[in-house]
């Protein structure tokens, strides 16, 4: 009989916002074995220099592809994947997929041509993302906050602390002081963790836009296209990895389990 290995697919993230990409890859892609890792020890990203996080991200993925052997790696960061992923492409063999800004979905699906997008400082400033609404978004009105402050929020409220409508409400209010914007872009995968309570917040509605979907539809493709084995029998379940134990990490067992990581280990970097 033939034993068809189980696909692997390694969701990385500085903390636990890529939980929202592997929740639309486990709702795709079922039958696959995930491995979502988190880099705890250097999170947040958002704030952190392009020179930190090209170094970083390259030896934790490293450490990462040594230990666990993914069939595929899912930058679940917009913040990295808007830097590293041509670095990291050239270093390593394994195909990657990147989550980036969703500016030409946004672009396409606005009416008024206003568009927010919502990212960490990091993502909004960089020239990746500067290309990417100069190439989809040329005939729209683009208005970019970056926040470091709302991924802090947005960790904080899976861990059961969910952040005022009024401190959502100042955050957001730059993109509703435009009267015509219609959409906002989720361009940090902490974001739809806190999707219902930014919305709850806003003085209008408008349509949020984000990655996971997209980014789910882009793996399946990927692995029909590369003729990965994807069907097969159920392997050990899926594992959280960290790269800093700490009394956090000790009390996200009932979350990592919401997400079918049943199982948590530790790296060093
Ligand atoms: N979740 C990340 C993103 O999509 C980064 C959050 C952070 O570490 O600042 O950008």
């Amino acid at each position: 009989m033939i034993h068809t290995p189980l696909t692997k697919i390694l969701v990385f993230d500085s903390g636990l916002g890529g939980l929202t990409i592997l929740q639309a890859l486990q709702k795709k892609l079922p039958s696959c074995e995930y491995v979502y890792a988190s880099d705890n020890e250097a999170f947040p990203y958002g704030t952190k220099s392009a020179e930190f996080l090209i170094t970083r991200v390259q030896r934790v993925l490293q450490v990462l592809i040594d230990k666990t052997q993914p069939h595929i790696i899912v930058v679940a960061c917009n913040t990295a994947s808007t830097l590293v992923l041509p670095h990291i492409r050239r270093h390593f063999a394994i195909p990657i997929v990147g989550v980036v800004p969703a500016i030409k979905p946004a672009a396409q699906q606005s009416t008024t041509k206003v568009i927010g997008l919502l990212g960490t400082p990091g993502t909004v400033a960089r020239g990746y993302t500067k290309g990417l609404i100069e190439e989809f978004a040329k005939d729209c009105k683009v208005i970019s906050v970056g926040s470091a402050e709302l991924v802090i929020l947005a960790e904080e409220a899976l861990r059961g602390f969910t952040p005022t409508q009024a401190v959502l409400h100042s955050l957001l209010k730059p993109l509703f002081d435009a009267p015509q914007l219609d959409t906002i872009v989720l361009a940090c995968t902490h974001f739809p963790l806190i999707k219902k309570n930014l919305s709850d917040a806003s003085p209008r509605e408008v349509n949020w836009i984000d990655s996971s979907e997209a980014i789910a539809r882009r793996v399946s493709a990927l692995l029909d296209n590369q003729a990965l084995a994807k069907i097969g029998p159920q392997g050990n379940g899926s594992t959280a990895i960290f790269t800093a134990q700490n009394t956090d990490t000790n009390s996200l067992s009932d979350v990592l389990n919401s997400f079918s990581l049943a199982r948590t280990e530790y790296i060093q970097v």
